[in-house]
């Protein structure tokens, strides 16, 4: 099959990683592809610019339980909500972390990197491009992503913000958890099936 459909088809959210790190030069590949995404051009003092994101990784622990410690309860309120509305995608989220290892982690899954992907707020579409670059080259690199909303929700911890230097007209995409997986699973965890495409044809 061709690789990129190949890459494309067999790509699924991982929720469990391996704590080996990830060696930079594969962060870095994988970063460059996401910066290769088409974008929307934007006039600046005259000038056609393109690509409005920026990266952040982080990899140290220290932050990333700062991270843990400012969205786990978020997480926490969303189960609260949706367990009602909700009780399939409840239950699944539960089972996931019945079977977690400790220290049990459901908005970063304990991953070795989690890459934030930040951006122009108003350069939402390209920005969500860059995101599925960086996750299908991850795959296709033998690593494992997750694109976590969860883990965007950071405003709460002053400390965060000022370390992503988030700025006023800047959002969070991803956060992008990266790592090896400790498996592969053959359908997506969080919903039964990818259902067909719907298609009109003129
Ligand atoms: C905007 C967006 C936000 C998401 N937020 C989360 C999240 O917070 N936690 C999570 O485990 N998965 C999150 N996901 C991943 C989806 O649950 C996943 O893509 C979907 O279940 C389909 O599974 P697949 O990626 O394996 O095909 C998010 C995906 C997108 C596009």
């Amino acid at each position: 099959m061709n690789p990129v459909i190949e890459a494309i088809n067999s790509r699924r959210s991982i929720r469990a990683y391996e704590p080996t790190p990830v060696p930079r030069d594969i962060i870095n590949a994988v970063i460059e592809a996401g910066n290769l995404a088409p974008s929307r051009g934007r006039m600046e003092n005259g000038e056609i610019l393109f690509q409005p994101w920026r990266f952040v990784v982080v990899e140290g622990q220290e932050f990333k339980q700062k991270l843990v410690q400012t969205t786990n309860p978020i997480w926490k309120q969303s189960m609260e909500r949706i367990k009602e509305t909700h009780p399939e995608t409840y239950e699944n989220a539960m089972n996931l972390y019945e079977t977690m290892d400790e220290p049990k982690d459901m908005v970063y899954y304990s991953a070795p990197v989690v890459l934030f992907v930040i951006g122009l707020a108003s350069y939402d579409v390209s920005c969500a491009l860059a995101c599925e670059n960086i996750m299908l080259a991850a795959h296709s690199l033998g690593l494992g992503s997750c694109y976590v909303g969860f883990g965007s929700m950071v405003k709460g911890n002053t400390d965060v913000v000022k370390a992503l230097e988030l700025t006023d007209d800047e959002r969070i995409f991803g956060p992008i958890v990266l790592g090896y997986p400790k498996d592969l699973p053959e359908e997506p965890v969080m919903r039964s099936e990818k259902k067909p495409p719907k298609i009109k044809w003129i």
